[in-house]
């Protein structure tokens, strides 16, 4: 997830400003998109005039301050969450191309770049970078001959090759006062003002200088100049976009209209889990995770895969565990960073080890990872940060593709860490033979319908939302599951407590009676996370048991539960049915309501969700 914005202005329609001004403050809007490093492009005396730099947009800035640009009408500007290539002067956008006539910015992933690379280096181009978007901005080059100069008709040229995600805004020399755009699955807003136009990855690139924006459909190109725009779908057709008025306040327009960043990310979910399947395998269905760079003999040698993580992370290397020894017959440990190597654990060069990490920064975490290094065991780590520590120090890295969280609490990383898991372990059993090509194949069309899925949860949150702020004075809630809805229950409570400060347990709920089931008394909420009543039979029916055993004893029960599943509505006070899917793919829905519950009930309590009180969102001590 990456931060765009574009400009095309006339100094005689705005005294105030210049492309530059417009470019900085639309990416210090949008810098909460992505923020390893940032640059700009402007056109001014037949020439291209580009900086750019790693880190914060302060540095850029600073930049700029030391190597001026000139005065500009017609620019455009990205703040990077790197993907393809580390966070880097030289992988930062813009990207140059044609000898420099043309530059370009991206955001998403062009899953087919390898190849086009290939042709391209072919004919003799060099590239600078390791991203995907140089490729497209030499492709757009390369075809911009064809287009006998003309940009619109080469964008269009260049895109029919791509195929991914992608946003892509250029600009050339030879076009003073002319940005054009594409989009493919990826967002990109155009903003209308008098005598300029602007281009934004949502509204908040341009709010501070015009409230009236249009929405673009998917597979559309738009050419902006300061008094026109047109829009065209790839074929060069024309199309039509949805003109509509901003109302947010900048600060809103920021989280996208929602009122946190924790309620926005939670809605940024099918998006996570989308762009992390997305480039993952190819049409016949085989998993190509290139990016891994352990040997597959190597990997298909692994004896034994030990999990490390803290908080929200260690959950989802629980969901792991039994996605990777069900598909892979591996044995899976799963450990809490910080208490691994204090044991003396068993590990050795067959041992895989999974770190994940959203931050890639947890210094429990790289502890661990560097003292299983010493051991001499392998190591692979899931993080959504690209450049990070410790997938730079791990021996391969998976990562996900959630766009920077600013909420302290874990949500959207959750899911796309999980589902980086069941992309490693689908890769394992391909190249162990455990599963048959056509086993995996189904289990990834599964996944490509989990997006919509979670859309389905979220376009109903509004019943969650009531039973929150029903709950608001509530003094402690339990959460029981069973097999994935084991993690998935002790998530809910993990949520809760952070941001709401309300004692919240989650408990297997085959363990109840060992104990906790001593804490049930008259009113207690307890969420029940249901599985499947068409997976393993007794699952099902032990856990319909368990709501009936704390229901008996007065709990006020709160059940997740598949659609179909009439078994628990005599049971419960208060159902909410998830799509079906598969059970070990269950909790990259059955989190998602629980999420939902804890942001509003915090909400309710008028908690700041997004900065809990003694929380960090990265915890670099140990
Ligand atoms: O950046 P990491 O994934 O390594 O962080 C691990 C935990 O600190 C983190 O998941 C924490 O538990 C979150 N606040 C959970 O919402």
């Amino acid at each position: 997830m990456c931060g765009i914005v574009g400009y095309a202005g006339t100094s005689s329609a705005v005294a105030d400003h210049g492309a530059l001004d417009v470019l900085i403050e639309g990416l210090r809007r949008l810098e909460y998109r992505g923020y390893d490093s940032a640059g700009v492009a402007v056109v001014a005396d037949g020439a291209i005039h580009a900086r750019k730099k790693a880190g914060k947009l302060v540095n850029l800035e600073n930049e700029i301050a030391q190597e001026p640009l000139p005065e500009s009408m017609t620019g455009i500007g990205h703040t990077r969450w790197a993907t393809h290539g580390g966070p880097s002067d030289g992988n930062a956008h813009p990207h140059l191309a044609d000898g420099g006539k043309l530059a370009m910015i991206h955001n998403g992933i062009i899953e087919n770049f390898a190849g086009i690379k290939a042709e391209l280096l072919a004919d003799g181009v060099e590239f600078l970078s390791e991203t995907d978007t140089e490729v497209a901005a030499a492709l757009l080059g390369k075809v911009y001959a064809e287009a006998d100069g003309d940009l619109t008709r080469a964008m269009q040229l260049a895109v029919q090759r791509l195929e991914g995600a992608f946003t892509l805004l250029a600009v050339h020399q030879d076009h003073p006062g002319v940005v054009v755009a594409a989009r493919r699955n990826s967002p990109l807003v155009l903003g209308l003002g008098d005598g300029e136009n602007f281009l934004g990855s949502d509204v908040s690139g341009f709010i501070d200088f015009t409230r009236r924006a249009v929405e673009l459909g998917q597979d559309q190109i738009v050419t902006i100049t300061p008094d026109s725009h047109s829009i065209t779908d790839f074929d060069g057709n024309p199309a039509e976009g949805k003109e509509f008025t901003v109302d947010w306040d900048a600060a809103s327009a920021e989280k996208g209209g929602f009122p946190s960043f924790m309620e926005k990310e939670i809605f940024d979910q099918p998006a996570a889990v989308a762009d992390t399947l997305l480039g993952r395998a190819d049409a016949e269905g085989r998993l190509t995770l290139d990016e891994l760079r352990i040997e597959p003999e190597k990997l298909a040698k692994i004896t034994k895969i030990v999990v490390l993580a803290c908080g929200t992370s260690a959950y989802a290397g629980s969901v792991a565990k039994y996605a990777i020894e069900s598909w892979c017959r591996i044995p899976v440990e799963v450990e809490l960073s910080h208490e691994f190597r204090y044991r003396e654990p068993i590990v050795d060069k067959n041992t895989l080890i999974v770190s994940i990490s959203q931050s890639g920064e947890t210094m429990d975490t790289l502890m661990a990872v560097r003292y299983a290094k010493e051991q001499g065991a392998k190591t692979l780590s899931i993080c959504n940060t690209n450049g990070s520590t410790i997938p730079r120090e791990s021996d391969a890295v998976l990562y996900t593709h959630a766009g920077p969280e600013i909420a302290v609490a874990s949500t959207k990383a959750f899911l796309a860490q999980i589902t980086a898991t069941y992309l490693l372990g689908l890769y394992l059993a391909q190249l162990r033979g455990n599963l048959f090509s056509g086993q995996i194949k189904d289990i990834l069309a599964d996944l490509a319908k989990i997006p919509a899925k979670i859309q389905d949860i979220l376009d109903r949150s509004g019943e969650i939302k009531d039973l929150a702020r029903s709950m608001a004075e509530s003094k402690s809630v339990l959460f029981l599951g069973r097999h994935v809805g084991y993690p998935v229950a002790m998530e809910g409570a993990l949520k809760l407590k952070e941001i709401a400060y309300i004692h919240a347990e989650g408990f297997a709920a085959g363990e109840l009676k060992h104990g906790p089931i001593a804490l049930i008394e008259e009113g207690q909420p307890v969420f029940v996370v249901v599985p499947s009543p068409r997976g393993r039979d007794s699952l099902h029916s032990k856990v319909v048991s368990n709501i009936q055993e704390v229901r008996a004893r007065g709990a006020k029960t709160l059940v997740i539960a598949e659609n179909g599943d009439s078994a628990v509505k005599d049971y419960s006070e208060w159902v909410f049915y998830v799509p079906e899917t598969p059970t070990l793919l269950m909790p990259l829905l059955a989190t998602v309501p629980l999420q939902i519950f804890a942001c509003e009930l915090a909400t309710a309590k008028g908690y700041d969700v997004d900065q809990p009180r003694n929380l960090a969102k990265s915890v670099t001590v140990e």
